[in-house]
């Protein structure tokens, strides 16, 4: 099988460090290229001799970096949080170009609660809904956007409280409150491998992509 040659964005960060060292020890990977605060003028011409990016960044310099991938037709894989309505809009109008990946949450577990929600939706449409997420104090936006899909596929009022406390690498409580009894549903990130080995899945499935808009649902299909 062809491999595919890998950018990391984000690679000094918390979990850019993670998804690059998962990669070198990734036989489906080569890791073509490092991109960080202090190097991201380079990303263009990187770009040319790649497949993938995985970006893990802040909101505006992920979008900067969706747009120089998709000038150069190569598919990004976008991890980042807290990017507003109008950078969403704009991530997903690249559809046409190239294939993009996005999801708040690259864990298989929480994507597997994710589904539930979705499905289950009508039925837990009798409880009282509360998200309580936790997260490390370096963490930038809040409520997390685990917890705002969570609230998304619940539907309905949901109330979320966020906590920022020391190291947690990422906490997301689901309670539901009913007459006669009450639901706990719990997703702990014990590592943030668990995150950096979804992004990479993720990218080994999208290469295979048409352009297109895609998240965990179409790769859980
Ligand atoms: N989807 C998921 O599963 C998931 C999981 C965990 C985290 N996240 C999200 O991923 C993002 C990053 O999280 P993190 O904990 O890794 O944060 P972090 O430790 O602050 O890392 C972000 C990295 O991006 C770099 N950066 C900032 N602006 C840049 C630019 N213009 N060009 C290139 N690199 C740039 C930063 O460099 P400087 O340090 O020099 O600013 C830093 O190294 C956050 O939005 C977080 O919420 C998502």
């Amino acid at each position: 099988m062809k491999k595919i040659r890998l950018i990391v964005c984000g690679c000094r960060g918390r979990m850019g460090k993670r998804v690059v060292a998962l990669a070198r020890r990734d036989p489906r990977f080569i890791l073509e290229g490092q991109i960080d605060r202090h190097n991201q003028t380079r990303l263009p011409e990187t770009l040319l001799h790649s497949s993938c990016v995985i970006d893990f960044t802040t909101p505006e310099a992920s979008l900067r970096h969706a747009l120089a991938a998709a000038g150069s037709r190569v598919a990004i894989v976008i991890g980042t949080t807290g990017l507003t309505p109008s950078s969403m809009k704009a991530l997903a109008g690249l559809r046409r170009k190239i294939p993009v990946f996005y999801s708040p949450n690259m864990s298989w577990g929480m994507n597997l609660l994710f589904e539930a929600a979705g499905r289950f939706q009508a039925q837990m449409a009798v409880y009282q809904k509360k998200i309580v997420e936790t997260h490390h104090r370096g963490k930038k936006d809040a409520p997390s956007g685990t917890a705002l899909r969570l609230a998304r596929l619940l539907g309905g009022p949901v109330s979320i409280a966020s906590r920022r406390v020391g190291r947690v690498i990422g906490e997301h409580k689901l309670i539901l409150n009913g007459r006669d009894e009450h639901i706990e549903w719990t997703h702990k990130a014990l590592s943030r491998d668990a995150f950096a080995r979804g992004a990479l899945e993720a990218a080994a499935w999208l290469v295979q992509r048409k352009p297109g808009f895609y998240g965990f649902p179409d790769l859980l299909k």
